[in-house]
């Protein structure tokens, strides 16, 4: 579709290139979803027309037909076939049966009143409310009490579920304050009626909110790939899909969002391995799921942010785990080996992630000089597709923590790009052997971001290899490359390496210097910890 990006005066550009994709508004891929910003339910359409809903935000783009037209032939395999109304979901009572008068003498009421039951013992105001599941969920009764407590029974569809529910006093008649009780509400239509257990009726009530308790597991077992890449496409927030051990060939992708109360979780044992024999058909110009296209990433998340990865391996894929625009994405206790490329790429401005407690080994077989065991960030050359809307990739606090990386990553271990910052790598091995020394991958770290802490890390070198210095500053722009540190890192050369720790520019940080301090240590070193002054 086309799309003005800034302004009513600008010109229709294309947007959402992708002409086979079919953009579902209000739906999730699984239920109605309420077009939202940052999840916040947008209140209308005006004024939020240029928002960007896809990615869990009330647009459902995970589907394509092969037409290219507004009037498609098929539309995948599932259609929605049924609405659901939001959750939570509010019922005012002046819409519900009032066994009284709806009155609107007492300001601070939601809708246009509320109910003013009768004052007198099985008075009642009863709302018929919609679930769209069976099970749990919370009843929240907003009123206003400016007389003492007037308790009540809350019944559903017949039965008390609280019996006596205090409604104490607020202190004035228009200070509106909730009382909130939980009820097994059954799939469709209920009958909630509140009933005065007093002899002065019912508090003044103004609605009623309904909201699903979350399902307390959200579980789904896959043990083969077609479950694998259903589950990864209707992933939701609080949902853990554990995998069985075994293979899963092909290609796997979620975007899926989840939240930071609700991660999503993929878990499988370390012999659950995902295997990507791709990449295969047409890339687009910049990558972004295309019909057609498979990358042969053994794991992608796009627009995904909210995940944690736990315990499985990807293997023999062209890159491992790639993750774009999905921020706060833990990846836990994998194994990555055997890629072509890079192992684990956080990309597309995916800010903290943490790589933690996982093992990668075996990566650049095919292209060693991009071989990177983890890459954080995107080269200034590629800005253009995997930049922000800033210009920038930042994936910035990314923490690297207690992983081992080797032997064999051909290109740099962790590869720090400009335009990032802030990150932490700490407590990881380095196994320097099987560095390629292609496109000047000759150290484990290339630090080219700014402001990250290096510390407690263990590096080591021996042939067969290409090695010059453990860590290695860069500053491709202006600006980065900057005020980072390093501490307490234990760095064996092997009698190859020159410096543990080799600053390329001391004038272009001038105002933000790099700090290699005392506590770092050398051995095996050509020439020493540090080629600028160690600070105490
Ligand atoms: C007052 C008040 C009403 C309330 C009533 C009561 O009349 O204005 O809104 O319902 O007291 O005691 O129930
Ligand atoms: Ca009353």
């Amino acid at each position: 579709m086309k799309k003005q990006l800034n302004s009513d005066t600008d010109p229709y550009v294309d947007y959402y290139p992708d002409r086979h994709r079919v953009y579902q508004f209000g739906w999730s891929g699984t239920g109605w979803h309420h077009l939202d910003k940052a999840g916040a339910p947008i209140a209308d359409w005006a004024h939020n027309e240029r928002g960007d809903y896809t990615g869990g935000h009330g647009v459902n783009a995970s589907r394509t037909d092969a037409g290219q037209s507004l009037f498609l032939k098929s539309v995948g395999t599932t259609q929605p076939t049924t609405t659901q109304p939001p959750s939570p979901a509010r019922y005012e009572a002046e819409t519900a049966v009032c066994q009284g008068t709806v009155d609107s003498d007492h300001v601070g009421y939601t809708g246009t009143g509320f109910c003013n039951t009768t004052n007198a013992a099985g008075a009642y105001v009863e709302w018929t409310v919609t679930a769209a599941a069976a099970g749990a969920h919370t009843l929240t009764f907003r009123y206003a009490n400016g007389s003492t407590g007037r308790p009540a029974d809350v019944s559903v569809n017949g039965g008390v579920v609280a019996d006596d529910l205090a409604f104490p006093s607020t202190g004035a008649w228009t200070t509106w304050r909730t009382v909130t009780t939980t009820a097994t509400l059954t799939a469709g239509s209920n009958k909630i009626r509140v009933t005065a257990s007093t002899a002065g009726g019912t508090a003044n009530l103004d609605n009623l909110v309904i909201t699903a308790a979350a399902s307390p597991s959200d579980v789904v077992d896959v043990s083969t790939s077609d479950q694998l890449r259903s589950a990864l496409a209707n992933a939701r927030p609080g949902r853990t899909i554990r995998m069985a051990a075994g293979t899963y060939r092909g290609s796997f992708l979620s975007r899926k969002a989840g939240t930071a109360s609700a991660p999503i979780t993929l878990t499988g044992p370390r012999n659950a391995v995902l295997i990507n024999d791709g990449p295969s058909g047409t890339a687009p110009s910049c990558p972004a799921p295309t019909a057609g296209w498979d990358t042969g990433y053994g794991l992608w998340l796009f627009d995904a942010p909210y995940w944690n990865l736990t315990g499985f391996t990807v293997a023999e894929s062209k890159k491992g785990i790639v993750l774009d625009n999905s921020h706060h994405v833990t990846i836990d206790s994998v194994h990555v080996h055997h890629t072509e490329e890079e192992g684990v790429h956080f990309r597309r401005s995916s800010a903290d992630g943490v790589l933690k407690r996982s093992r990668i080994e075996q990566i650049g077989l095919v292209k060693p000089g991009y071989g990177e065991g983890v890459y954080i960030g995107s080269a200034n050359s590629n800005w253009g597709c995997l930049g922000n809307s800033g210009g920038m990739d930042r994936s910035d606090r990314v923490q690297v923590l207690d992983n081992h990386l080797g032997p064999n990553v051909a290109a740099e271990h962790i590869d720090i790009k400009e335009g990032t910052q802030g990150g932490v790598i700490r407590g990881n091995t380095f196994d320097g052997r099987g560095l390629s020394g292609q496109n000047s991958a000759d150290s484990w770290i290339d630090a080219k971001g700014n402001n990250y802490v290096i510390e407690q890390n263990r590096g080591t070198f021996t042939g067969p290899g290409t090695f010059v210095n453990g860590y290695e500053t860069h500053n491709p722009i202006t600006g980065y490359g900057c005020g980072n540190i390093w501490r307490s890192n234990t760095s064996d050369l092997g009698g190859v390496g020159n410096y543990a720790v080799y600053v390329s520019s001391t004038s272009k940080c001038s105002s933000a210097p790099n700090k290699v301090y005392a506590s770092n240590t050398v051995s095996n070193a050509r020439t020493g910890l540090t080629n600028i002054p160690v600070t105490p």
